[in-house]
């Protein structure tokens, strides 16, 4: 078994999408250890309880620095024996501490075809500039801002009457296959 972490902000469904895939069988080489969030009281948190694996919730700003939250995360990540980190809608930038400790072995999924639309709002972006496709990239993580080596990519279109929502879940949608397939061929 190889013993990951899941890292999330937000709705978490991605995470959700990899819980499922577990319990019914397939990542069968793949331990979730735990969820580690940064925010307390995101919809990720209760997602984590209804799979009835550990969340660890973290307050970045409680710290004086993120080296020092970082240390923190560190600590339960050795702990746990995980071996690689899985983000999955973690909305910060992971530091030096996480990368030291991790190199070559986070995986980070962004709404979009990478190199284009890095960053906050991707979907927004590909949408408000007329594209008329965009998708969803699987890489590895660098100090960057969704910089890291392209893995796999996605592609779906973008349709004339198009709100960030519908997209948003067409992009998902994307998501819920490609992640899995990534994390199994990658994570060995
Ligand atoms: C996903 O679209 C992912 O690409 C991005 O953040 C979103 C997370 O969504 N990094 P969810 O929390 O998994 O629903």
């Amino acid at each position: 078994m190889v013993k990951i972490a899941i890292f999330a902000s937000g709705s978490g469904t991605n995470f959700d999408n990899i819980m499922r895939r577990i319990a019914k069988g397939e990542l069968a080489h793949i331990e979730v250890t735990a969820l580690y969030t940064d925010q307390p009281t995101a919809p990720c948190v209760t997602l984590g309880h209804e799979h009835h694996i550990t969340v660890h919730t973290f307050t970045p700003k409680s710290y004086h620095s993120k080296e020092a939250y970082e240390l923190d995360v560190l600590a339960k990540l050795q702990d746990e024996q995980v071996e690689w980190i899985v983000l999955a809608g973690y909305m910060r930038l992971i530091g030096q501490t996480l990368l030291d400790a991790y190199e070559g072995k986070i995986l980070n999924i962004h709404p979009s075809l990478l190199p284009k639309y890095k960053g906050i709002d991707a979907v927004g972006q590909a949408l408000n500039n007329g594209e008329n496709e965009t998708g969803s990239t699987v890489h590895y993580v660098d100090a960057g801002m969704d910089t890291g080596q392209i893995i796999a990519q996605r592609t779906c279109p973008i349709y004339q009457d198009d709100t960030k929502a519908t997209l948003e879940n067409r992009i998902k949608a994307l998501e819920y296959e490609l992640y899995p397939e990534v994390i199994q061929e990658i994570i060995q």
